[in-house]
Formats: C-alpha cells, structure tokens, sequence
C-alpha cells in the first residue's frame, strides 16, 4: 500500500534557538493506519506535526534539512493552500479553529476559502455533518456549543475538505473522560469510513490504543520506538521514556508473566477482569 506520509531525515531547529528540535527523524505511514504519537512534554510532538501540514516552514522559520512528504506532495515546496486539501488538522482547543458563524458555516469555512462551488460545498458539508453525527447541532450557534461538541464541529470541518491525512494534536485534552472516549472512538470509525490516515498526539493511552494500529514514541526530537501498541507498551523502554503506560496494561504484561493472558494485543480492563476471573474458576 501506498505511502500518505514520508518523513525523511527531517531535522528542524527554530529560529533564533539553538536546540534542534526534531533529529534525524524517519516515518513512513501507509494509508488508513491510525499513529499515535507519544513522548514526554518538549520532546518535539507539536514540532513534528507542525512540519507535517506545512506550519514549518512556511510559517515557522527555522534551520530545516530532510523531506516531508504528504500522498507524494513535498511540504516545503507546495503552498499552504494546496496542502490545506491533503493534511486536515484538529488543534487541542476547538476555540482556535474559526467559530465565528453557525455551525454549518464554519464547517464550510475552508471550502469558502477555497472557492469551493456552493452545490459540492453543500454537499460536503451535509457529508461531514452526517459522518460525526451532528444533524442536531447543525443549526445551533457555535458558543452556545459545549467543548466536545465543539471539537466534533471542528473535526467536521476538516474532514469537509476530504483530506488525505489527518493530524490531531492533544485533540481530547479539554474534554472530560466520557466525551474524550467517544472522540477517540470517533477516529477509529471515520477511518473506515472515509479511508482517511490519522496521526494522533494523545496522552490518554488507554483509550488510543483501542484504535491504533502504531506506535511511535519521540524523545528530545528523535523516534526511539515504533511498533503496534502492545509491541511498544509491552517492551522494558516505554516506561524508561515517560511514557505512562495504562494501568490495564501494567496489569496485563504481569498477569502474561504468569501465563495467565497473552500480550500479542492489548486488552482493556473489563476483557482482563473476565479473563482473570476465568483462570481462577
Ligand atoms: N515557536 C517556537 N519557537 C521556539 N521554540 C519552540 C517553538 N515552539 C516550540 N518550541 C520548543 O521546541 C521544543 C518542542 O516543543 P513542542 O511543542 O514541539 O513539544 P511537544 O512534544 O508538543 O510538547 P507537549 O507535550 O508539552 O505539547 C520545546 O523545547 C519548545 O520550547
Ligand atoms: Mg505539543
């Protein structure tokens, strides 16, 4: 399968700073995984995605070396504009992305910028709205929205241009933990649904890795791990890098130390209950 995105040999130091930021970095990503990216705060996450929807360079200065390649569009060579068709974006704060008029006017927003003839716009707005089920809010003013409404709005929005890839940043981090599990959940259907690739930064692990096919973990700018979920979080270094592996997890890679479970694939708390429960019978 094709790859969506190619990371080659990218390194970036800002401008005026002295620390690079992103080292000799490698990713290949085929079409329809779902990444998740992780690593301690600083390490370069928001940096990385930054390089990957064109943000660095084109508006971040800085030293930059390597490639950056989205569905085989060099980042650095193609304008924003054009990239803002491939690589949808989802920031941490919906509040950042637009909220300006009703709900189906931002969703339509960057069709507008675009130029987007009113019949296909209207068709990929009624498209986004129906794929993140929010026919109800269609209609509704945007600051009257709760946060995760809000964030369901804005990822609306950016499906509606059709991208290719996808990149979320922290995109659940203001969202309480039900809402956040359904975001997450969320992503995991819109893969299918749309054939769409998504790299996501996101600290709440344990509800992630129920929809991601990878890993991967950066530290001070550079990848260090990179494998399924259970490779990575089963493996002795993922905690050595900060990362906090779900309590589930924790439990299953001791219970497999006893035979009790496997770890070829993770398994969440209730699937890990019933399992210890059969054992002892
Ligand atoms: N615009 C900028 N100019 C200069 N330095 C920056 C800029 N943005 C980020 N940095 C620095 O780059 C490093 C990586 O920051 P980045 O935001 O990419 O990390 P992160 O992994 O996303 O962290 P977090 O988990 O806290 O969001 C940090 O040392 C940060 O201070
Ligand atoms: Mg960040």
């Amino acid at each position: 399968m094709a790859n969506v995105l190619e990371i080659e040999k990218l390194n970036f130091t800002y401008v005026d700073t002295w620390k690079k930021v992103v080292s000799d970095f490698d990713l290949a990503v085929p079409e329809e995984e779902v990444v998740v990216l992780a690593g301690p705060s600083g390490c370069g996450k928001s940096t990385l995605l930054r390089a990957v929807n064109g943000l660095i360079p084109h508006m971040y200065g800085g030293q930059y070396s390597g490639s950056v390649t989205v569905a085989g569009k060099s980042v650095k060579d193609t304008p924003m504009r054009d990239l803002a068709q491939t690589v949808g974006f989802l920031f941490q704060n919906p509040e950042n992305q637009i909220f300006m008029f009703s709900v189906e006017r931002d969703i339509a927003f960057g069709l507008e910028n675009l130029g987007v003839p009113r019949p296909e716009m209207r068709k990929r707005v009624d498209e986004a709205i129906s794929l993140l089920g929010i026919e109800h809010l269609a209609q509704r003013a945007p600051h009257e929205l709760s946060d995760g409404q809000k964030q369901r709005v804005a990822l609306a929005g950016v499906l509606a241009m059709r991208p290719r890839l996808v990149i979320l940043d922290e995109p659940t981090s203001l969202l309480d933990p039900r809402t956040a599990a359904e975001l997450v959940e969320l992503v995991g259907r819109l893969r299918k649904e749309t054939g769409a690739t998504f790299v996501i930064v996101e600290h709440r692990l344990d509800l992630v890795t129920r929809v991601a096919d990878r890993m991967v973990v950066m530290d001070r700018g550079a990848k260090v791990l990179d494998g399924t979920p259970s490779q990575v979080l089963f493996g002795d270094e993922a905690e050595l890098y900060g990362i906090a592996v779900p309590a589930a997890t924790r439990l299953q890679k001791l219970l497999a130390k006893d035979g009790a479970v496997g770890t070829d694939r993770l398994m969440g708390p209730e699937e890990l209950a019933a399992e210890t429960g059969r054992g002892k019978k």
